[in-house]
């Protein structure tokens, strides 16, 4: 018998002090684990909706569900329909250009970003869901209020800003505009063209120099540093750092080294005011800061103003944040998303397919199972060149190598691909490239002992290391597994996944996932970093010091699989280049949430069982949640107003009930539709078309292929939703999501089922929250009842 209320609260305060991991990189491994610093909150939006039925536009001579008319023709029309009713000046869009059709629904992802005064509104999107010629559903965190003046009553002239720019660079530019590349950013010469290092330095000098020059004023927003000092000294877990950063503050901003980022194509109604700072204290790499404007509740809390703001990305050794600080001094951070999330606190090639001796897909943890010998299963949709090929011209080792007309394909022996890097991180650093990993040769077969044996809690990490051959495999092994099975549920290269070379299927590239077994930055966690598409994710696993001999994270399928869904979950909502939309509060929890769901869906079986999650990691029968997933209530009683207790403004307690709530909710499905016993589809036909086999139902030409069973329906109807969700989803929204997934792939067959489970656990269609905050706070009731179609017949 289980006592849960009494150690509830305390595993979440041991989970919060002593399963966190951080500790300096200069020591790795050998000191008292210390929790790894992270920001995260952001304004409310009151005025944020999620509706999920169908719109009728209004507009006059508009044929309502032409199903000839182009999606992003009727998303526009839908725009100017909603925009129409706010009468504001220098209101407009623009529509980002990573939406897009998913094949397997039909239905048409169209993402929208507010632009004010030619600024972009950080927090203004809107995610329209076209289908058949009819927008089924839609968010919208749009300013509806008065746009403010350009100029904003402050010393602030864009087109002054704008010449200076286009001054310092005029030589550089006329130079280079041969060799920039599409977007104008950064990144210079062509792909076969080396850059001449005389040219680098002309353009180094002509943009540099005009930067560093301007006097430093903290009150001119033409003058980004003090803005990003001020972040730093927040975000900086270094606390000797902070105060000097405070004490020497004119010295640190005279080191910055700003430089201006063109875009050669831009939209009309768009200005990029955009910087690239270098030698920024504590950043791993150059800051990109961009000026914009961000939504701040107003006095009575209804509405929302605008904010003038710098937007940061700061890549930091253990976070990697996207800021928003006021332009003007004082600098207030007035939103940080940490795209660093942790996990527990506590055609057919010719290639020789690879071997592993891993635990198998489908045995969690040590405790569960033994290796086995698995030929490498890769999924020939999802890794049409297997799982050990890379294009050189996408392989961060063959940058030098120039391709003389001859190979494509890079061959690898090693745990490196297309997918995913694997490789050792003792030292804890950032470095992957030439870290060791294992290479099994022409053969391929990566078979390599695993027997650790007990030493003191000193030899340990050494015990460890003896098997890094092992750990290397087996994480590889399951990444490219989760990989192809997201893949087959939708997360494809138009929706954001991880892959360096992506077929000419779509997506952004150069973003395969870098995976870092035994991670020196700490000890009992694990993270994920999720940037927009296009670049790499970075995941970063841990020992565990909890027992003797240390647990290897690297060894728990459902660790890894909770890291990797971070980048799922990051990607879909919201769209592939927003990657803010899960940053805290009730959708930062269930971020983790589905992470803990879609793990404990892989290791389940037939026979239903009740699942603890990093049991056999954390050395702890009942593993590192407050509750293990059960569907009966003595055992998990988290229901949607347990988010109000005490202990439960963390992600990882919001997300736990999250993924309670979505267990119940699979069992009953399973209830309904069976269960089955693999979760990925069959293998495609030489046309490219799937069998439906026995996993999806036969569907007429040109409909969604619908998974037969409870299990595989759950993950289907749980990546469909995050796609359909809007930035930042409540649970509300996140449920009425799948409520509507289940409408565009069943028709709403399930309709009742999941009103019906979700309202089991108190999320039911009269559930309200009062007081919401942006952080996960407010009262809440519970909703036991269903819609009124639900009430007489529920298995309808
Ligand atoms: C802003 O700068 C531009 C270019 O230097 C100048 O032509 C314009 O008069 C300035 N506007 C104001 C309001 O100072
Ligand atoms: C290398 O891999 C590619 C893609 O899998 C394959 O088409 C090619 O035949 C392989 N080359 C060799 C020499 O094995
Ligand atoms: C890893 O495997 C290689 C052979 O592929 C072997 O030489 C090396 O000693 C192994 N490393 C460890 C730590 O056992
Ligand atoms: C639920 O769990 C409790 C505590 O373990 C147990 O006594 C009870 O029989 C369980 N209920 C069901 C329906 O299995």
């Amino acid at each position: 018998m289980r006592h849960f209320l009494s150690t509830a609260i305390l595993v979440g305060s041991l989970a919060g002090h002593v399963y966190g991991h951080r500790q300096p990189v200069s020591s790795p491994h050998d000191q008292a684990p210390v929790r790894r610093k992270t920001l995260g909150f952001g304004p409310r939006h009151p005025h944020a909706v999620y509706h999920s039925t169908p719109y009728t536009i209004q507009t006059n001579g508009f044929t309502p569900q032409d199903p000839y008319m182009e999606p992003i023709s009727i998303a526009r029309v839908f725009i100017d329909d909603v925009l129409s009713t706010s009468s504001a000046e220098g209101l407009s869009y623009k529509i980002r250009d990573d939406s897009y059709t998913d094949k397997s629904t039909g239905v048409t992802h169209v993402y929208v970003r507010q632009l004010v005064n030619g600024l972009e509104v950080a927090d203004g999107d809107m995610n329209i869901n076209i289908k058949d010629g009819m927008v089924i559903s839609y968010g919208n965190s749009f300013f509806k209020g008065v746009a403010p003046a350009a100029g904003f009553g402050h010393p602030v002239n864009f087109s002054k800003l704008q010449d200076v720019r286009v001054e310092a660079c005029k030589d550089a530019h006329s130079l280079t505009a041969p060799t920039w590349n599409q977007d104008g950013q950064t990144v210079l010469g062509s792909a076969q063209e080396p850059i001449p290092a005389e040219f680098l330095k002309t353009l180094d000098n002509n943009c540099r120099t005009a930067f560093s020059a301007p006097e430093f004023s903290t009150d001119d927003p033409a003058d980004v540093r003090s803005a990003l000092l001020q972040f730093m000294h927040t975000a900086t877990p270094n606390a000797k750092l902070a105060a000097d950063i405070e004490n020497k503050f004119e010295e640190y901003a005279e080191k910055l080294v700003v430089a201006p980022v063109h875009h050669l194509t831009s939209n009309d109604n768009e200005m990029h005011v955009e910087f690239s700072i270098d030698s920024v204290p504590d950043a791993v790499n150059p800051v990109k800061a961009r000026l914009a404007y961000i939504q701040v509740p107003n006095a009575a809390g209804d509405a929302t103003e605008l904010q003038l703001v710098w937007k940061f990305e700061v890549e930091m050794e253990d976070n990697w944040y996207d800021a928003a600080v006021t332009a003007h001094a004082p600098h207030k951070i007035v939103s940080v998303v940490d795209w660093a999330a942790d996990s527990a606190p506590i055609p057919a090639p010719e290639n020789v397919p690879a071997t592993y001796n891993v635990f198998a897909w489908g045995v969690n943890d040590p405790s569960v199972g033994e290796r086995s010998l698995e030929k490498e299963p890769y999924d020939t949709l999802a890794s049409p060149a297997g799982w050990h090929a890379i294009p050189y011209a996408h392989d961060p080792q063959s940058t030098n190598i120039r391709r003389k007309g001859g190979d494509f394909w890079r061959n690898t022996t090693t745990t490196w691909g297309n997918n995913v890097f694997a490789q050792e991180n003792w030292e804890g650093a950032n470095n992957f490239v030439s870290n060791y990993r294992p290479d099994a040769g022409k053969s391929k077969v990566f078979d390599y002992p695993y027997d650790p044996k007990l030493t003191d809690k000193a030899d340990g990490l050494e015990e460890a290391k003896k098997y890094i051959n092992t750990t290397v495999a087996q994480l590889f092994y399951t990444t490219n597994r989760v990989h192809d099975l997201f893949y087959r549920y939708g997360f494809n290269e138009e929706a954001g996944n991880f892959q360096q070379y992506n077929f000419g299927r779509g997506g952004r590239e150069n973003d395969g996932v870098i995976a870092n077994a035994h991670d020196g930055s700490g000890y009992n966690n694990a993270n994920f970093m999720t940037p927009p598409d296009g670049q790499n994710g970075r995941m970063r696993m841990y020992l565990w010091n909890t027992a003797l001999p240390f647990r290897d994270g690297d060894l728990e399928a459902g660790i890894v699989i909770h890291e990797l869904s971070h980048g799922l979950s990051i990607r879909l909502t919201g769209g592939p280049l927003n990657s803010n939309c899960l940053g805290w509060g009730e959708s930062g929890g269930m971020g983790e949430g589905w992470g803990d769901f879609i793990a404990t869906t892989i290791r389940s079986n037939k026979e239903y069982s009740d699942y603890a999650m990093g049991a056999w990691a954390a050395n702890r029968e009942d593993g590192i949640r407050n509750y293990i997933y059960s569907t009966n209530t003595t055992v998990n009683p988290s229901v949607y107003k347990t988010l109000d207790k005490p202990g439960y403004w963390g992600v990882h307690a919001i997300g736990e009930v999250w993924a309670e709530i979505l267990w119940v909710v699979s069992q009953r499905l399973i209830e309904k539709h069976g269960y089955s016993e693999s979760l990925f589809p069959p293998t495609p036909r030489e046309d490219g078309t799937i069998p439906p086999g026995d996993f999806y139902r036969t569907a007429a030409a040109g409909k969604p292929l619908v998974p037969k069973h409870g299990n595989s329906l759950s993950i289907q109807l749980v990546l469909n939703g995050m796609k359909l969700q809007p930035c930042r989803p409540n649970f509300f929204q996140a449920r009425d999501a799948i409520i509507s997934a289940d409408n565009v792939l069943t028709g709403g067959e399930n309709f009742c089922i999941l009103w019906n489970a979700f309202a089991e656990r108190g999320l039911g269609s009269d559930a309200k929250i009062e007081g919401q905050t942006p952080w996960g706070g407010g009262i809440r009731t519970n909703g036991y009842a269903v819609p009124a179609a639900c009430q007489v017949d529920d298995s309808a």
